[in-house]
């Protein structure tokens, strides 16, 4: 497995270098290559910029394709420039027509690149002088790497088709020709016609009646690329507040508004500390559970996991996260993917934020010690470089860069900084940053310029700029970095120590109250070599194979891969082909590829689950598993 992600990377490198070399044919070229200000988009918004897009597509399931065209509003930053560079992957474009002003449409010419493995292809269109608006007329393919088209058969219904997109990290361009980076940001409009009974949303407003094959979207707040959203699907909507609701398929509706009912009460916590709201909704789309991870903070909308409902509100810290994106991410946006712990370490913080302000510090504490025990682990998995806050990121799939770094040592270092100034100097300053920087993107060196004029100076002493530094660019954790404890955890390591010992039974421990959390952590402390006899014994106390909570089934399916428990078995494939978030199916098929046995069962069940999973997790478990033949 290592050798063939290895590989992998190897390819890519060398696909990397054949791009440049094939650049630097023509100097003019290369330079232009060399000053495009985001390595993972081809555009050149330092030349001209887009700033509104109307998108004109019907849904078309029996092809699996978007099919219509995206008109791009532009701005010239300078005098003369002679083209307008999109991204795309995988789109074939008919036609692209150029407007100057208010004369008419002109058919333009253009050229689509290289195929990046990475990147995708260049659309480069030629511009008349003052060219203020260009039409792509294009289709999506059925392979698009950001959308999954689904069967009846794969929805909780199963009576209509569902189509989602997923445009986080750069998947946007499968399914609309932009400038794919996060620097650039636009308002948008779209008309989406569907099949009759199906309704479509999106990262915009939403009108929550249904408009039978025919929607309009409008988005007045500017967005980056990566957070263009849509879904159709046979979608019901309930609200659960003045500003808040639920888009749902019919039969998870009920259950779906009911778990997540506190989200109001989350965005009033959110906006007494850290300053108002300012997207106007909050709702929630909960997709068929092969989405492919947790959430998606896709402004207005939400996009949500159906594995979180649990039915008592142990795994609403999600809807915390990605409503606290509202701030750290979609109003102060990363501008390069490298950069991406200041979306999302921002965002991890501000969740423990929210959970200590609604359900209290024991449970913040909880998810906090959750949170590191995952962190230490990517410590120990990764490459030094890759442990860094600021990773180096050009030449590489964002996608292959992803883990636990970006949240939680992110969120560790701001634990630090408020340790150390105290709420009373920290809060403010967070509050300010959001404002100073709403509806702009940051970098790491502007962050760093920001910090220290509006926290550091203005609290002399309290910590100095090269500790902070050490946080951003040196790999693990700075010396004196915080540690997160919980009680509850510490009666739990007693009480496991108790029963592994022989001293207790397990039907003696008193798990009466365990919250979801404390399961979590007592089975994933326990000694990887359990063995069956221990794994049944715990089973019939307390019946985990058969456990309704995705996380901590997720946590003894694992062990039961380890110990060899054969029980659980029939439950891992149930739970392997039922479920398509990563984060819960990756670590299961790599502990079963650690054996021969585990290495056959893994086949057999990727193989009928693998059609029923997004792109990006197919994509995954090809790496972990092997493309069935
Ligand atoms: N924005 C992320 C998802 C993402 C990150 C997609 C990078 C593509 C590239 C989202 O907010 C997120 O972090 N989701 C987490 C849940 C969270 C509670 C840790 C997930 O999906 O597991
Ligand atoms: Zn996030």
């Amino acid at each position: 497995m290592q050798v063939t992600r290895t590989s992998r990377m190897l390819r890519k490198t060398l696909l990397g270098l054949g791009l440049s070399l094939a650049l630097t044919g023509s100097v003019m070229a290369a330079t232009m290559a060399d000053e495009r200000p985001d390595p993972h988009s081809y555009s050149r918004p330092d030349q001209v910029t887009v700033t509104h897009l109307a998108l004109d597509l019907k849904v078309d399931f029996d092809h699996r394709a978007l099919v219509g065209n995206a008109t791009l509003m532009l701005e010239h930053q300078r005098e003369g420039v002679d083209s307008l560079v999109l991204d795309t992957r995988d789109l074939a474009i008919d036609k692209v027509e150029t407007k100057v002003g208010d004369q008419a449409w002109q058919q333009a010419k253009f050229k689509l690149g290289d195929d990046d493995e990475v990147l995708g292809r260049a659309l480069t269109i030629e511009l008349p002088a003052k060219a203020n608006e260009v039409r792509v007329h294009y289709r999506s393919r059925p392979e698009a790497s950001g959308l999954q088209w689904l069967t009846p058969e794969q929805t909780a219904g199963k009576n209509q088709p569902f189509l989602f997109s997923q445009s986080q990290a750069i998947h946007a361009r499968s399914w609309v020709p932009l400038q794919d980076t996060p620097q650039v940001r636009f308002t948008y409009e779209a008309h989406i016609q569907t099949p009759k009974g199906l309704k479509a949303v999106m990262s915009a407003a939403n009108d929550p009646q249904d408009q039978d094959g025919d929607y309009h979207f409008e988005m007045p707040q500017q967005i980056p690329s990566y957070l263009m959203a849509l879904a159709v699907g046979e979608l019901r909507y309930q609200s659960m507040s003045e500003r808040t609701a639920v888009y749902a398929e019919p039969s998870v509706l009920e259950a779906a508004a009911a778990e997540f009912e506190d989200t109001e009460t989350m965005m009033d916590a959110v906006e007494k500390r850290f300053g108002e709201y300012r997207w106007g909704r909050y709702d929630l789309l909960i997709l068929p559970p092969s989405f492919p991870f947790g959430g998606m903070e896709n402004p207005r909308l939400s996009f949500i996991t159906p594995t979180v409902i649990a039915g008592d509100k142990s795994l609403v810290s999600l809807i915390a996260h990605e409503l606290a994106h509202s701030w750290s991410g979609n109003l102060v946006t990363n501008a390069v993917w490298a950069d991406l712990w200041l979306n999302e370490g921002f965002t991890t913080y501000l969740e423990r934020r929210i959970m200590e302000d609604l359900f209290g510090t024991d449970r913040m504490r909880m998810e906090a010690v959750l949170g590191f025990e995952d962190l230490k682990a990517d410590l120990e998995r990764h490459e030094a470089g890759d442990t860094q806050l600021a990773v180096q990121l050009a030449g590489r799939d964002p996608d292959d860069v992803f883990s636990n770094v970006a949240y939680e040592k992110g969120r560790l270092f701001l634990a630090w900084l408020e340790a150390s100034f105290g709420r009373e100097r920290f809060d403010p300053w967070l509050k300010s940053y959001f404002d100073r920087h709403a509806f702009q993107t940051m970098t790491t060196d502007r962050f760093l310029v920001d910090l220290d004029k509006n926290l550091l100076q203005k609290h002399p002493g309290v910590v100095s700029m090269d500790e902070v530094k050490a946080w951003i660019y040196q790999p693990g954790l700075p010396k004196g970095h915080p540690v997160p404890s919980s009680n509850a955890f510490s009666d739990i390591d007693n009480l496991s120590a108790a029963w592994l010992k022989g001293e207790k039974a397990a039907h003696e421990l008193p798990v009466k109250n365990w919250t979801t959390h404390e399961w979590l952590y007592f089975i994933n402390q326990l000694p990887r070599d359990l063995g069956v006899a221990r794994m049944a014994e715990l089973d019939k106390a307390f019946k985990l194979t058969d456990s309704g909570n995705n996380e901590v089934v997720h946590s003894w399916l694992k062990l039961a891969i380890v110990n060899d428990y054969s029980t659980a078995y029939n439950r891992l494939d149930q739970y392997l082909t039922g479920i398509g978030r990563r984060k819960l199916i990756t670590p299961l098929y790599e502990e079963l590829m650690k054996t021969e046995k585990g290495q056959a069962m893994a086949q057999r069940i990727y193989r009928e689950a693998r059609p029923g999973y997004h792109p990006l997790a197919q994509g995954t478990m090809d790496e972990v598993v092997g493309k069935p033949k």
